[in-house]
């Protein structure tokens, strides 16, 4: 019976790590993390101003959010809600039709609601770091990670701008010869801000961050109560275990 055991538990390893890795060509990563209220709260700020001009989150309510952030309802209703059609109960629609969008842009703008299920969350956070100026593409700019992108980089005011320079580096990019006396990667495929934006990088970086564990908190809101009960669940089968082992004892002890 334990050897049957072991076995089945070998033969679901393979599907752990096929569910966590897949990320290792992604030029950035994170780690979402769903306890930092203030950084949710910050991705849901970025994410009305600079993203719901486009993108819906049909499958999540603003009321929802607000609860599991901890965000007051007036607040939301006076900062986060700009259609004028929407209401604090409703989902996160927009505007404007896909019909329209695909006529601007040749694609049009997806519902972000699964986006950090579909692509995972590495992926958006190196999509939105990675979009650079590329003057052979109709909107001026292209991405790292999607490339030939519909989407303008709608972050470049506070990012800057971004190009491909001739430079040092830590990272191994693509032919990039290593110095042997420095250590570091000569590459003109480096990617620097030339035109400073209303952030400094790593504060951009931060930003970036936040909107992406916000877009990990959509896809799965309901981890955040997972997460809060599981402690509850493990005290709970130690106790009933420890009652459970007195009770047999209990019971067997006229037998013995
Ligand atoms: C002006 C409209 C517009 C705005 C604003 C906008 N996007 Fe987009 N976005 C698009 C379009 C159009 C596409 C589809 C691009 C394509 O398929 O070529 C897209 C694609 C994406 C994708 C990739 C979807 C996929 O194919 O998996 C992500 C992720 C994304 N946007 C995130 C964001 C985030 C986050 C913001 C806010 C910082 C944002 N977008 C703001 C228009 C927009």
């Amino acid at each position: 019976m334990k050897k049957q055991l072991f076995a089945l538990l070998f033969a679901l390893v393979p599907f752990t790590a096929m569910a966590a890795g897949g990320g290792a060509s992604l030029p950035h990563s994170m780690e979402p993390d769903l306890h930092d209220k203030a950084s949710l709260q910050n991705g849901m700020k970025l994410f009305v101003n600079y993203c719901m001009g486009c993108h819906s989150l049909e499958h999540q309510r603003f009321s929802r959010a607000a609860e599991d952030l901890n965000i007051p309802q007036d607040l939301v209703e006076e900062n986060l809600i700009f259609s004028s059609g929407l209401r604090f109960n409703d989902q996160m629609h927009i505007a404007m039709g896909s019909d329209d969008a695909e006529g601007w842009f040749g694609a049009p703008p997806p519902d972000l609601t699964l986006e950090a299920r579909l692509r995972g969350t590495d992926w958006i956070y190196s999509y939105l770091l990675t979009f650079y100026r590329d003057p052979s593409r109709p909107n001026g700019v292209n991405n790292e990670v999607f490339p030939s992108v519909g989407m303008p980089n709608v972050l470049e005011p506070l990012q800057g701008v971004q190009e491909h320079v001739c430079a040092e580096t830590d990272r191994q990019v693509e032919g990039a010869e290593l110095d042997p006396l420095t250590g570091k990667y000569q590459s003109c495929d480096v990617l620097q801000v030339t035109q400073p934006g209303a952030m400094e990088p790593d504060e951009f970086e931060d930003a970036v961050y936040d909107l992406t564990n916000f877009l990990a908190y959509v896809g799965e809101p309901s981890k955040l109560h997972a997460q809060a009960l599981g402690p509850k669940v493990l005290i709970f089968i130690v106790i009933f275990g420890v009652l459970a082992y007195l009770l047999k004892r209990e019971y067997w002890r006229d037998i013995h």
